[in-house]
């Protein structure tokens, strides 16, 4: 898959560039609080204890490995990214540690999962949902996925930027994405495009209600939201 046409794959060109710094930007640019992040979805999937997990969008594999080192016991973890090089970045920090040897990474677009209807127990997503549905003429056909390989009573665990309530905060918030986000993004991994993007789709994604309601309407049966730093962020759990 990794060099095909881009043709129905929006966003395509923007992860294939980024990935050599990703996992610094990211930390710089979210003041460190990225892993933590990871952690709460880590831990809202792992609540179940689901034998099938599936991290889609899993970029250098972040959300994946972090569950497996939560993990209790032993889940079976799969990572899919239609970006090659965030892929291989992915396969050697799972394999440089202890936990995530296991973990199979395969290469796949979220829009056709290679997998059979109603294989998962838990679905995670982190920091990617914006990227499948802000201003994004596929997002049908990604939700139809979601819900196809996921299992009946099944959750769906997501963390993404959300908009703190109180407007003050949410001033503040749009300055850090305006003034420290983009500009960092941009000056560390040089592609001004990928950054605007970030901070663009942020400034203007769904608030904790919209984003429960629009889960709903996707056809999840219940959806409740936990909110991360002041609102900044949210970990939002869905059951198909
Ligand atoms: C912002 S990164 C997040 C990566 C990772 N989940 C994390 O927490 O750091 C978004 C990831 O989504 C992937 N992605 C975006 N759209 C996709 C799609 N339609 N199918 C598969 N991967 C996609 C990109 O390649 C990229 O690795």
């Amino acid at each position: 898959m990794h060099g095909s046409s881009t043709t129905g794959r929006p966003l395509y060109h923007i992860f294939t560039r980024i990935p050599g710094r990703y996992d610094l930007i990211n930390h710089v640019i979210t003041l460190g609080m990225d892993n933590g992040w990871h952690r709460q979805a880590a831990l809202a999937c792992l609540q179940d204890q689901p034998t099938r997990i599936l991290d889609i969008c899993c970029g250098t594999g972040g959300l994946a490995i972090t569950i497996a080192q939560l993990a209790q016991y032993a889940p079976d973890i799969t990572g899919t990214d239609y970006s090659q090089p965030m892929l291989e970045i992915a396969a050697a920090k799972a394999s440089s540690s202890t936990t995530g040897k296991n973990i199979r990474f395969i290469n796949a677009d979220v829009a056709r999962l290679p997998f059979a209807d109603n294989h998962f127990d838990c679905i995670g997503i982190s920091f990617a949902f914006r990227n499948l549905t802000y201003k994004n003429p596929l997002t049908q056909s990604y939700l139809n996925e979601i819900l196809r390989v996921l299992k009946p009573g099944g959750r769906f665990v997501v963390v993404e930027s959300s908009q703190p309530k109180s407007s003050f905060i949410r001033f503040l918030d749009h300055l850090y994405l305006r003034l420290w986000v983009f500009p960092t993004g941009y000056l560390i991994s040089g592609n001004k495009g990928a950054y605007r993007y970030l901070a663009e789709s942020a400034l203007h994604f769904y608030s904790a209600e919209e984003m429960l309601e629009f889960l709903l309407k996707a056809g999840f049966k219940q959806a409740t939201a936990k909110r991360l730093f002041f609102g900044a962020a949210a970990v939002y759990i869905a059951v198909k």
